[in-house]
Formats: C-alpha cells, structure tokens, sequence
C-alpha cells in the first residue's frame, strides 16, 4: 500500500494507472467497518482503490465536533493495509487548500434545504468543496458513499452532475452494531451504555417501517415521544423526505422512494440514521 501526503506524487502515480479503473472511498479516517465495506465493494468493482483520510475542516459548522473528531491515522492505516486497499492519501490542510481554508458556494437547491442542510448551515457546501478537489486530483471511475450519510450521497450525486464529470456514485448500505446503532467515527466518543441508548434512534426508524401504514404525523409523535422518554437523546430532527429530492413529505406517495431521516444527540454526541422505505 502506498501512502501519499502531497497531490503532485499522487497525481504522478495516477498517471501510471493507464486504462485500469480507480475506485474512490473518500473519508475523514476514524476507519470502522462501515469504511471498510465501501473499500470491499471498491476492490470487488475497480482494479486499484485509493483512500484518502482527510478531516476537513470546512465543513464543520461547530468547533468543538471539530476538535473532538477522533483522528487514529496509524490503526487506520493498518486497517486499510489489512482490506487491500492500494493507495492512501493522507494530505494537510494546504496541500488541498492552499492559504486559504474556505468553502466555495455551490447551489444545491432544495436538495440541501432540510435536515443536515438546515441545522448545519455551510455544511455542503464544505463537504461539496473537499470532494470536487479530490476528485480532481483522484479522477475515480467510481466513488463509494455510505448510505448514513443519506442527504450528502444524493448532494455528491448532483455535484458529480454539475462538474459534467463521469465519475459513478455508487452507494453502500449502513453497516450496524449488533444493537442496531450505525457505524459511526462519532460513535467511539460513547460509552457502552451510551451506545445500547443510542440504538433506540435505529428502533425507531425500523418501527415507523413497520407501521407505516399509521401514517406520517402519528410516526412523528410516537418517536417524539420515544426519544423524549430516554434523558440522555436528544432529538434534533426526524424527517420523512422523498428519498432523490431529499424534501420533506406530509403522506406517502405511493409511487416515490422515501426515506426516514434522524438526527440526535446522545451526551453531546451528533448522531444521524436513515431507514430507505
Ligand atoms: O463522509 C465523510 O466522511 C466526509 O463528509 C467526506 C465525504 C470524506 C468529505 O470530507
């Protein structure tokens, strides 16, 4: 495995690649199995893949998440030469920015109005700014995001769109705790009871799945008052969108993909989960 720090070696070494396919799976490290599924499908897809493990700091809308954003680069990349992965690209600040660490506007219109869009205001265009360098720099056949991040897949999709880039976005489904908690670089700030908690956040979504059928606003409140039972959650939002649109909706419509949308603290802990209906 070969690991990069600056762009102009990568790119260098890109160059070699010749007509093989790169697979892309970009993260902020803190490598958990959820990652290590997106290198797999990767390997499974695309004959070199390329990691990089960069926290960006342009998309964090709080200082203190930023601080606290657990970084392990050595276990990291032990777990990456363990997956196969080819090449890491662990860069600094400037190699990507430069002197100047700021985000460009980008308009994603409704896609990035609800949910993450409003509570972590900047937060796309952040996430928008890292990945369209990268994939310059990298130039992926295909790119692999989790589906945990929900509302920021369907933004890399039109931000793909907008560069008139080629790139395929390709998607990979959560992956759990036992409990059910979503694998989450956040998640190693909880305690083990911290963790079991947390987990009501994905037995809620899988009740309103099961209970569909009682409707939107009776969901809403059930969950409210679920999470609102348990002291240490907090609830930031819960959200039924249409699942490309990413808008919220009143009733089901019967022909669309939705999605069910969370967002949640646990002793100051952010956490977000998603159920695909
Ligand atoms: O999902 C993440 O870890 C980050 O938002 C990403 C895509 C690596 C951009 O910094």
């Amino acid at each position: 495995m070969l690991l990069f720090n600056n762009k102009i070696d990568l790119i260098k070494n890109l160059s070699l690649v010749n007509d093989r396919t790169i697979g892309f799976v970009p993260t902020m490290g803190g490598l958990h199995d959820g990652h290590l599924k997106l290198i797999q499908e990767s390997k499974k897809k695309c004959d070199i893949t390329v990691c990089s493990i960069f926290i960006n700091p342009t998309q964090f809308n709080n200082l203190e998440d930023f601080s606290n954003y657990p970084s392990s680069l050595d276990n990291d990349l032990e777990k990456l030469k363990k997956a196969g992965c080819n090449i890491v690209y662990n860069p600094k600040n400037k190699d990507l920015y430069g002197d100047k660490i700021s985000s460009k506007k980008f308009n994603f219109g409704k896609l990035a109005c609800y949910m993450e869009g409003e509570f972590r205001p900047g937060h796309f265009d952040g996430v928008a700014t890292v990945v369209e360098k990268l994939f310059n720099i990298i130039q992926p056949s295909i790119a692999f995001f989790g589906e945990k991040d929900l509302q920021q897949l369907q933004i890399i999709k039109a931000l793909v769109k907008n560069m008139g880039s080629n790139i395929h976005v390709q998607s990979v489904s959560t992956v759990r705790e036992s409990n059910g908690l979503a694998k989450s670089t956040r998640n190693k700030r909880l305690s083990k009871n911290g963790r079991d908690e947390a987990a009501e956040i994905y037995k809620c979504l899988v009740y309103c799945k099961k209970n569909k059928h009682n409707g939107i606003s009776q969901l809403k409140k059930h969950v409210l008052q679920r999470l609102t039972n348990n002291k240490n959650i907090e609830l930031e939002y819960i959200e039924f969108v249409d699942l490309e649109k990413m808008t919220p909706i009143k009733k089901w419509k019967g022909t669309n993909k939705n999605a069910i949308c969370i967002a949640a603290y646990h002793s100051g802990i952010r956490l977000i989960d998603n159920i695909i209906l």
